[in-house]
């Protein structure tokens, strides 16, 4: 039966399987409610996984916050990455601060210069990556699997809740007084760069807020990309 405590017990059997067998392990987090039900369950059970999150330096101040509320919590520090400033910079002087409006050859270089470049450096010399994604979040995920290869990345990559619904990720959260975004709070069921996400109407898509300006099928920023293409690779062990 699927409820919360069978879903628990798999995502709980799943990280600790990470952390045994796929050692040494990194979480990403973007400091959303997905990620802050990983990192309380990573946490709490002393799981020997790093948590970081790519600070692309666009970030609402309410996202950045989260940091600070992780180590007032849990006494963690999630290590943090920041682009290269001359990237950024580079970026800036050839197309504007906010080119990523433009089109999303514009939007996905951003993404490429603020993100993609320091996941790299995040993910290195490490055997599995872990994400927060859900398979019910939008059509670019539907597909999603718990464990898939990675392999243009030579790692194994881990989605621990891919079956969960964003109902299950509230009542867990609740349920165990987790700290999450202020941001939640005020429309924003998923969160990324501040001037790349907008609040949804009631009845919206959850991902409605991101990239509103795009097709919903390109929706994805290179993170979970490959040659700008989504590669799904179910693991066999999954
Ligand atoms: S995404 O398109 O930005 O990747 P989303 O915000 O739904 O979409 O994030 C999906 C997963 O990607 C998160 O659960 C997290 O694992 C990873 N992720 C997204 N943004 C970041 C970030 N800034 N730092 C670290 N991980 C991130
Ligand atoms: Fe740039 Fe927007 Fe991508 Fe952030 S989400 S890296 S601001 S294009």
């Amino acid at each position: 039966m699927r409820d919360l405590t069978s879903l628990l017990a798999a995502t709980g059997a799943t990280l600790a399987r990470i952390a045994a067998d796929f050692s040494p392990a990194v979480f990403a987090s973007s400091l959303a409610a997905e990620d802050m039900v990983l990192t309380d369950l990573i946490l709490r059970a002393g799981l020997p996984i790093t948590i970081f999150s790519l600070d692309t330096g666009r970030l609402n101040p309410e996202t950045v916050a989260v940091i600070d509320a992780v180590r007032a919590r849990y006494g963690y520090n999630i290590a943090v990455y920041h682009p290269q400033a001359q990237a950024v910079a580079d970026y800036v002087a050839a197309n504007g601060l906010n080119a990523f409006y433009n089109s999303v050859e514009m939007r996905r270089e951003c993404c490429r210069i603020r993100k993609v470049e320091p996941l790299g450096r995040a993910r290195a010399g490490q055997r599995a990556w872990v994400t927060g994604q859900r398979r019910a979040q939008s059509s670019t995920r539907a597909e999603l699997a718990v464990q898939e290869d990675d392999p243009a990345h030579g790692m194994v990559k881990f989605n621990p809740l891919a079956d969960w619904s964003e109902q299950d990720v509230w009542d867990y959260l609740r349920a165990n007084e987790v700290p999450y975004n202020a941001l939640h709070d005020q429309g924003f069921p998923s969160i990324g760069c501040a001037p790349c996400t907008r609040a949804v109407e009631a009845g919206e898509d959850v991902r409605a807020g991101r990239w509103w300006w795009e097709n919903p099928d390109q929706k994805e920023c290179g993170l979970h990309m490959v040659d700008g293409k989504l590669i799904r690779v179910k693991s066999v062990a999954a």
